[in-house]
């Protein structure tokens, strides 16, 4: 019989809505997508044709199991120069897709009966991981007071001789919330001396707007030592397919990790490795996607913001709105069924990622489908 962990697992909301709203749009349906989870364009030329010339090569063997040596090394000098890391190549591996980096970080280092400190609103994949290891999961809700910030009070009070590992994310999805690195700092002082692991996904740090700069955990006083950093290609530079991740982390974890990817994957895709490499030798890419999507998110917050029942809060990074449906006097996903039946707009009900009364709009399509589908939302929230 199936192993009663992956019984426990459920389907992915996200995905799931994804796929329903794909399908109407492949039907012909004129459907806003605010459910994506992607960017909407392509994944640039440059990479394309690096990708293309590692097939002609013949560059199609597995890799080492860590990676290119290339590939780290530009992952390390990317680490130095932007998030003040100094990391070795052997301090980096490789993965298909952040996802992988993020199950090969937990697994790595928990046990069965290890607690695993999810702040909620959460990205709907690390609850389900944490279960599928057989460790136990132990939220840490953020409130709306806080802006959705992790409490550093609230935190250590959560904290438990079984804790073994926080989970933080920012940029954040689903709230688009970021912290400052006096806030992270705050955070860094509560866990520094607890003997528990930080597992920062960091993958949306492109999408900061405002100016504002992205820190990386890792980067405070002694957080290297006990901090897993993982990053990846597929929403900076519109790579979902391709599965390129990485993580970056003490070498004594990354030698006992890599025997996982050893036994797992073998390694990541040799082709996209190439183009990954291509992504991280470009300069231009980053600041052009970071305005596009910030033009795109003041769009819909302009748009929205004359909405008494739909409140939205003002995303600091990433491709997400995060909006209070609550006043509507519908449940999140009576909201987002209700909105698709009848508007044709899709949005993810974030009842998937723990917070009920809440949907998040994704502002991953063009302004022309921003500016329809605000009009629709609004008709709909109008005619009750
Ligand atoms: C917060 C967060 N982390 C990780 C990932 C996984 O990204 P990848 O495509 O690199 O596996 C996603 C993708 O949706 C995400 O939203």
């Amino acid at each position: 019989m199936i192993n009663p962990r992956v019984s426990l697992l459920k389907k992915s909301t996200t995905l799931k809505i994804t796929a329903l709203t794909k399908k109407l749009l492949k039907e012909g349906k004129d459907v806003v997508n605010f459910a994506a989870g992607e960017p909407d364009f392509d994944t640039p030329e440059f990479i394309k044709t690096a990708a293309k010339e590692a097939i002609d090569r013949g560059f199609t063997k597995y890799t080492p199991s860590t990676g290119i040596q290339e590939l780290k090394e530009a992952v390390a000098a990317k680490l130095q120069e932007e998030n003040n890391l100094i990391y070795s190549k052997d301090n980096i591996i490789i993965t298909t897709g952040a996802k992988y980096a993020l199950f090969v970080a937990l697994f790595g280092l928990l046990d069965f009966g290890d607690e695993v400190i999810i702040p909620s609103p959460y990205w709907v994949s690390y609850p389900e991981m944490v279960k599928l290891i057989g460790a136990n999961t132990v939220f840490l809700p953020t409130l709306q007071t806080d802006n959705f910030k992790i409490n550093p009070k609230e935190l250590e009070k959560v904290i438990t001789a079984k804790t073994k590992i926080l989970i933080l994310n920012y940029p954040n999805n689903p709230t688009g919330v970021t912290y400052s690195k006096q806030e992270l700092f705050h955070i860094y002082e509560v866990v520094k001396d607890k003997g528990i692991f930080v597992v920062s996904d960091e993958i949306y740090e492109v999408l900061t707007y405002d100016n504002k700069k992205h820190v990386s955990f890792a980067s405070l006083g002694g957080a290297k030592d006990f901090t897993i950093t993982v990053n990846g290609f597929s929403k900076t530079f519109s790579m979902t397919g391709w599965r390129m991740g990485y993580l970056a982390a003490p070498s004594d974890i990354i030698n006992e990790i890599s025997k996982i990817i050893d036994h797992t994957t073998s390694c990541a895709c040799s082709i996209s490795q190439q183009a990954a490499l291509a992504a991280l030798r470009d300069k231009n890419w980053k600041d052009n996607v970071r305005a596009k999507f910030q033009e795109r998110r003041d769009l819909l917050l302009s748009g929205l913001s004359g909405c008494d029942k739909l409140r939205a809060l003002k995303p600091e990074g990433t491709f997400y709105m995060f909006c209070d449906v609550s006043r509507t006097g519908l449940s999140s996903f009576d909201f987002s069924t209700k909105l698709l039946e009848r508007e044709l707009v899709s949005c993810i009900p974030a009842d998937a990622f723990g917070k009920e009364g809440f949907v998040r709009l994704s502002f991953s399509t063009d302004t022309q489908q921003i500016s329809k589908g605000v009009k629709r939302i609004k008709r709909f929230i109008n005619n009750g």
